[in-house]
């Protein structure tokens, strides 16, 4: 998603700095957004001249400290609220006192990270969806104690992005994976009680709902490791059977079968 979010912003025009924990993952996160950079020109979308002017604007880093000029920063690391809670701990040290610090969780409380910060006027969630260069929407995250103002600038970022935004309080998976993950979770049921194999849930949800991909296939898009923490946090905040993640979802995820990310998933992939 980090990758996703900077090739977004870069493409809009941001100067960008994309830090990972070390320079090789940088380097590795910065072949991939070139890469899918080259593949817009590829299909005519986009101009060679306009990949590399997109290209020059994001600059790769292991160091937090060179986030510290930044107006705006949106961390998108492991969803993991105590990594989170400490990462906006030490962004709260770094960056200048009017910085926007957003995260993209896809369901922990932002209010979590906000009060590990000086400024939680200043946090808020902005939250894209995958693959971020292409899905038009993002949730606007409020916390109960966001300013308006920082409501406000997050809007205008999404939008000077080519997003929609929508604004949403800060309640476990806002609208999107409220709504959404009951039925991800469902079909893996479905499938665990033998009631269809993988392939005939994915083609009768894109058959017959018009879906653009199954449940299945969406699952190994997300990553079963983010499915799964995004199904233990919705379960943790409302205790409702319907996000009490399949056994075999956790199983999957213990295995180390984690979707197109690892090559395997419900469905393989060729790394
Ligand atoms: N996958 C999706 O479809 C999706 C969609 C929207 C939002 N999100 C959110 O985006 C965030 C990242 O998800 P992802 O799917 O890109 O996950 P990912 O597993 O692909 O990437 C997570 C990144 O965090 C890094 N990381 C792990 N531990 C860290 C630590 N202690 N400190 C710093 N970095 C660390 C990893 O090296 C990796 O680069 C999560 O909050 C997730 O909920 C995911």
């Amino acid at each position: 998603m980090g990758s996703g979010i900077a090739e977004t912003a870069a493409v809009s025009g941001y100067e960008v700095i994309l830090r990972s924990r070390s320079q090789s993952t940088a380097d590795a996160t910065l072949a991939s957004l070139e890469k899918s950079l080259n593949r817009q020109v590829e299909k005519g979308k986009m101009s060679g001249a306009e990949r590399d002017q997109a290209l020059g604007r994001v600059t790769g880093t292991s160091e937090l400290a060179a986030l510290s000029g930044c107006d705006l920063v949106i961390e998108s690391v492991v969803e993991d609220l105590s990594v989170k809670k400490e990462l906006f701990s030490d962004l709260d040290r770094i960056t200048a006192d009017h910085a926007i610090l957003a995260t993209n969780t896809s369901t922990l409380p932002v209010i979590e990270m906000a009060v590990k910060t000086g400024r939680p006027g200043n946090v808020c969630g902005i939250h894209f969806f995958n693959p971020a260069p292409v899905m038009s929407l993002v949730e606007v995250v409020r916390p109960l104690t966001a300013s308006d103002e920082t409501i406000a600038e997050a809007r205008a970022f999404a939008e000077a992005c080519g997003k929609t935004p929508v604004e949403v309080k800060d309640r476990a998976g806002f609208i999107v994976n409220a709504l959404l993950f009951p039925y991800l979770n469902n079909a893996v049921r479905l499938y665990e009680l033998g009631v269809a194999s993988i392939g005939d849930i994915d083609a009768a949800m894109k058959g017959g709902c018009g879906f653009p991909m199954g449940p299945f296939a969406l699952l190994d898009l997300v990553g079963l490791d983010t499915s799964l923490a995004i199904l233990d946090a919705l379960y943790e905040e409302f205790r409702d059977p319907n996000y009490a993640a399949m056994p075999l979802l956790r199983r999957m995820v213990t295995a180390e079968q984690l979707g197109r990310k690892s090559g395997k998933g419900f469905l393989d992939y060729k790394k």
